[in-house]
């Protein structure tokens, strides 16, 4: 029996498992866009511009955009046979199962011959997906993106009935833009696998979307919102992240793999939530609440907030539905999903490791009756 030369930490811990260009985090709290520290992107870019950088490794000239965009737009239109499988799977669904078949299924459906076609078809339809994965399986009519809008502002219109203020898009853009990319984290990592057995973007988005749907990974921002409605009240945050650690509960929304200190998108967040309170003249409670259980927890256990942290409120008050919040994480991070799908495609290696046997062996068969 040949013996594995290294073994690893469990879940990786501190593992490089590959060379990337794509993005990096780092403890420090930096984290990195082809090279674009984040801060500098979310001052500047938009979200399309965003993907294009991360997706083709620099950003693109206007007519390049241009193309860009046009394309994803182009490709929107999802045919009436998914809806009808989103539709047929009921109205308690949960919506990240409803977009993981529903992208699974596009894969049987969907006519668009080159990988790079396959990839903008799925980038573009996830938005639309995502919007209507609580929608369609209830009966509700679908909705579509509006031609004109640009990505972020259409998901939004597709998410929620409710009016957004210019500042309001703006915010929901750059959530959008954090929650593309973050190197290896778990999705990504499960599509590089999925991609190194060669098998086409539709398996390894699937593949992506069923990670997600952890409150480890994806599910936090729905979890950390719900936690936040619990406790409603600024002065409570104390008691309720006492009794947390004393139950040895997690709080969804806080601690990071990379991000000891802080995550620069949930800081960037925060900023944004208290700036969208004030240029409403709304009650800053919502704002407070955050601030007193962020601190209580840093006291506590010196463990910061991450972005589902911050994203969940600014979502809260844009007027989605809290089930929603999971789909938009994936409508935004499937662009990143398929740079790593290229990437890893590109510079090919069948991800297969090796296990450490600590079973029993030389055991004797037993027949069924002597059992
Ligand atoms: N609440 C309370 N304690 C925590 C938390 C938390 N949210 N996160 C970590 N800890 C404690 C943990 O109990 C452990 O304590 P001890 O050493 O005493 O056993 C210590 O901190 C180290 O935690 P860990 O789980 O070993 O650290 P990790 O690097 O494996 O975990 C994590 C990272 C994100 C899974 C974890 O922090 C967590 O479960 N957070 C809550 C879920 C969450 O917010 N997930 C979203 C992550 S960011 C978005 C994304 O990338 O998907």
């Amino acid at each position: 029996m040949t013996e594995a030369q290294y073994k690893v930490p469990k879940g990786l811990a501190g593992v490089s498992v590959t060379d990337t260009r794509i993005s990096k985090s780092a403890s420090d709290g930096s984290l990195v866009y082809r090279g674009y520290p984040i801060s500098e992107i979310a001052a500047n870019a938009g979200f399309e511009e965003t993907a294009y950088l991360v997706l083709n490794g620099r950003l693109p000239t206007r007519s390049e955009l241009g193309t860009f965009t046009r394309g994803l737009l182009s490709r929107s239109k999802v045919d009436r046979r998914i809806f009808d499988i989103m539709r047929g799977l009921g109205k308690g669904s949960h919506p990240i199962d409803v977009i993981r078949t529903a992208v699974s299924a596009l894969g049987s459906v969907d006519d668009e011959r080159t990988v790079q076609e396959k990839e903008m078809s799925i980038e573009s339809k996830m938005s639309v997906l995502a919007a209507n994965s609580r929608r369609v399986p209830r009966g509700e009519a679908p909705r579509g993106p509006k031609e004109g809008l640009g990505f972020a502002a259409d998901l939004l219109q597709m998410l929620t009935p409710k009016e957004a203020s210019d500042f309001d898009r703006w915010v929901f853009e750059r959530v959008l833009i954090f929650y593309m990319e973050h190197d290896m984290n778990a999705s990504s990592f499960t599509v590089r696998v999925v991609a190194s057995t060669q098998a086409d973007p539709y398996a390894a988005a699937s593949a992506g979307l069923a990670s997600l749907k952890g409150p480890l990974h994806g599910g936090a921002n729905e979890a950390a919102m719900e936690m936040l409605l619990d406790v409603k009240d600024p002065s409570k945050a104390a008691k309720f992240v006492d009794s947390a650690i004393e139950d040895g509960r997690k709080l969804m929304g806080f601690g990071h793999r990379v991000y000891k200190a802080y995550d620069p998108r949930a800081r960037l967040c925060k900023g944004y939530l208290k700036e969208m309170l004030e240029k409403r003249g709304e009650d800053d409670t919502l704002y407070r609440l955050c601030d007193a259980i962020e601190r209580e927890m840093w006291e506590r256990k010196k463990i910061p907030p991450n972005l589902d942290y911050y994203a969940a409120p600014i979502f809260y008050l844009l007027g989605i539905e809290v089930p929603l919040y999971t789909p938009i994480f994936a409508a935004a991070r499937v662009f990143g999903w398929m740079a790593h799908y290229n990437e890893q495609v590109e510079e090919n290696k069948l991800i297969r490791p090796d296990s450490t046997y600590v079973g029993p062996s030389g055991l004797k068969y037993a027949p069924i009756e002597k059992r």
